[in-house]
């Protein structure tokens, strides 16, 4: 079995020496490069443009603007939000919005150009931050996670027990804009032969894209050919198919030539989304036998004018059904505010709504006086209370004793400021995470070649999490063949349909697909062997093609020759699969419990993480090597959270004052500190043959909480805004 060994990053030699290609390394010949021209004013309109001077400069080709764009339909595709494409009126709704483009021979002369181009504006009143006095513009969303869910969720009464409660705990809390920061930032190369447009581009999802440039161009989808064979990260801000992909495909058409456009790192703080600031009223009731009565969760979250498309963090859902509490209500509203589209990222809405949840759930163990886990111990959901259905699998009660006794927690002193290390405040917090095992319909194909040589195909994305390493070894085990001869494919529009690469979905959809693509190459096989007179003799009991053993010992058909005297070079079959029905009859979620110490320094205030220990519960692990990877990245994603990362407005003119990572703060290897993480390996049949989870987002949630109550631990501070600074903790 290769399922489960630490393989090795089939494209990480690629990827350290450069051979692997990223969207804007591919040659195109003839390609100009397109630059963008962004709007300095947080509201209003354009009354007009001066083109003239940018388009008497040297290697320019075109100045593209609203009035010259030509129109483009808006469309919602089938697998994410369409944003508006810009270029198609004069309306500004924040500041940064792409207004122009310019394209040019080279970059830096398509630079000048844009810079060149002059914009006159009609300003009007702009509301640029989301703060409490926002609040009265709050409405309720009216595509809630894509229209499938309510907004608002209730059972029981809420009201009346939190009224009767005898222990109560009624706080607001808050989590900043962030934005994704992935090394590789968007690019799109866009080149039409006719009415059919082929795009290589950075994508969390090539079907996405495929769709909503054929609804953008009014195209059949098969005259869009989407390719993206690498994505240098994404963490949710690639899942839609935004404004510049579909800019750099219209500058391409508009010119007549290929057109490549590299979003800038300033300009990935306006482009592509962005957590939402989210404002969070929690209250709790419990009795002094350390029940939960009554939870109430009611989430803000910041979004755009609507005329760019709706998103709203659902910090509530999770809340729903993390514990076992008869009378919960839930409520999420937006808040137009005059800045870019929200989206997801990573855990959007499970890593910022449990930041408020776990927070409270440790204020209210602190008024009970028990004990952080103890607590959680009490309430523990043995099934899911919302969806009145039962867990496909839950070993959460396992990551708590497992983590909890390698972290130590039973010598934790209860007392706030109780540990220390000489003069360093020491804190230990812990806190629950889980996240959906979301799986999607998904397609593939296996060709096997007459040198023996197998190729995997699907039409999904790898993010850098290890996807191709997965693909090929599942179907080197589900056909019996040595993993080297093996070498998986994806990105591409060309091959069989795959799911976005988002909700951490990609391997629980992709795997069971690739089996059943196994399973019909090897039945297409063994009917090839069935007609050659050659194997007659062999009982059609002993055609085990299972084996796939291309050196055929024993009595077993060998396939290579099987093809050979049917005169095949290939031969190659495809497979799909879906969710089915004991995935739709289960409440689906992995699950995890983070704890962290953290050490503080009392006179200076500084923060620092110095030991986190989790464990998770993630179905079979697929790659003993990747995976790790996934759930460590998942921690640094979550201390970042906790300590460091907030993009921060200039309230006049809506302006993004840190774009870029210089001032925009990620932790770096000297803010990670030493991190062990265990996992419960146990398959989860509801969720695919396999029995894999997910393993992208579920580890960064519960770090920022985890973080918070070892913050509290360590000073008796309650700090419940994110990220969490040197001011916040001192006297
Ligand atoms: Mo993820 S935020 O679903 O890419």
């Amino acid at each position: 079995m290769y399922i489960g060994q630490g393989i090795v990053r089939q494209d990480g030699r690629l990827k350290v020496t450069g051979g692997a290609r990223y969207a804007a390394e591919f040659d195109v010949p003839g390609c100009l490069h397109a630059v963008l021209v962004q709007s300095t004013i947080p509201a209003g309109a354009i009354t007009g443009y001066d083109t003239a001077q940018a388009e008497r400069m040297p290697g320019v080709v075109a100045i593209i603007t609203h009035q010259n764009a030509g129109a483009l339909n808006q469309h919602k595709a089938a697998q994410q939000t369409v944003t508006h494409p810009f270029l198609q009126d004069g309306r500004i709704v924040y500041n940064g919005q792409h207004v122009a483009v310019a394209v040019a021979d080279t970059f830096e002369r398509a630079e000048a150009a844009a810079s060149a181009v002059r914009v006159r504006y009609a300003p009007s009143e702009a509301v640029t931050v989301m703060d409490e006095s926002a609040l009265s513009r709050a409405y309720k969303p009216k595509q809630f996670q894509n229209g499938e869910k309510s907004p608002d969720v209730s059972r029981g009464d809420e009201d009346a027990a939190f009224a009767g409660a005898p222990v109560r705990v009624e706080a607001t809390y808050e989590t900043p804009v962030e934005h994704h920061n992935p090394m590789e930032p968007h690019a799109t190369i866009a080149m039409w032969r006719g009415d059919t447009v082929a795009v290589w581009t950075s994508t969390q999802g090539i079907s996405g894209v495929q769709e909503t440039l054929a609804s953008a161009f009014g195209l059949p989808k098969e005259s869009v050919t989407v390719v993206c064979p690498y994505v240098g990260g994404g963490f949710g801000c690639k899942g839609n198919t935004w404004p510049p992909a579909t800019i750099a495909a219209l500058a391409a058409r508009h010119v007549g030539r290929p057109v490549k456009l590299v979003v800038t790192r300033p300009q990935m703080f306006t482009s592509n989304g962005y957590r939402p600031k989210t404002i969070q009223k929690i209250r709790l009731g419990a009795g002094r036998d350390g029940r939960l009565l009554s939870i109430r969760h009611d989430g803000f979250s910041q979004m755009s004018d609507p005329m760019l498309g709706e998103f709203s963090e659902p910090v509530g859902v999770v809340t729903q059904m993390a514990y076992s509490c008869r009378n919960v209500a839930v409520t999420h509203r937006v808040v137009p505010v005059n800045q870019g589209l929200p989206t997801y990222m990573r855990a959007p809405g499970e890593s910022s709504g449990m930041f408020a949840l776990e927070s409270a759930m440790d204020e209210m163990a602190h008024a009970l006086r028990m004990d952080p886990l103890a607590f959680r111990l009490a309430n523990y959901a043995e099934r899911d209370e919302q969806k009145d259905k039962p867990f496909a699998s839950k070993g959460l009660r396992e990551c708590y004793s497992r983590a909890a006794d390698r972290f130590g927690w039973r010598q934790r002193n209860p007392t706030p400021g109780s540990m220390r290390d000489g003069r360093i405040l020491v804190g230990w917090g812990m806190a629950t995470s889980t996240y959906p095992t979301n799986r999607r319909p998904c397609h593939a194909r296996i060709v096997v070649r007459s040198d023996g040589t197998v190729l995997v195909q699907s039409g999904v994305q790898d993010l850098g999490t290890g996807t191709y390493t997965i693909m090929a070894q599942c179907a080197a085990d589900r056909l019996g063949v040595d993993i080297a001869r093996v070498s998986a494919q994806l990105g591409d529009s060309r091959f069989p349909q795959g799911p976005v690469s988002g909700g951490s979905a990609t391997a629980a959809s992709v795997l069971p697909a690739i089996e059943a693509a196994a399973d019909a190459l090897l039945a297409r096989l063994a009917a090839l062997a069935a007609l050659d007179p050659h194997f007659a003799q062999v009982p059609p009991a002993d055609i085990r093609l299972d084996g796939f053993d291309l050196t055929a010992p024993g009595r077993r058909v060998p396939v290579l020759q099987v093809m050979a005297r049917a005169g095949l070079h290939t031969v190659d079959a495809e497979g799909s699969s879906a969710p089915g029905d004991a995935y739709k009859a289960h409440s689906c979620h992995s699950f995890g419990a983070q704890f962290a110490e953290i050490r503080i320094d009392p006179d200076f205030g500084t923060i620092r993480v110095s030991r986190i220990v989790s464990c998770f519960e993630v179905g079979r692990l697929l790659n003993a090597r990747t995976g790790r990877s996934q759930l460590l990245g998942g921690i640094v994603f979550g201390i970042g959270m906790a300590l460091q990362e907030e993009t921060l407005v200039d309230r006049a003119t809506g302006r993004i004052v840190n774009s870029n990572i210089a001032d925009y703060h990620v932790p770096v290897n000297a803010d990670v500190p030493d991190i062990e993480v265990m996992t419960v390996d146990a398959p989860d049949l509801a969720t695919g043959a396999l029995g894999a989870k997910g393993a992208g987002e579920l580890p960064m949630v519960g770090v920022a909480p985890a973080i918070a109550n070892a913050v509290f631990h360590a000073t008796g501070r309650r700090v419940r805004k994110l990220p969490i600074r040197v001011e916040d903790v001192l006297a």
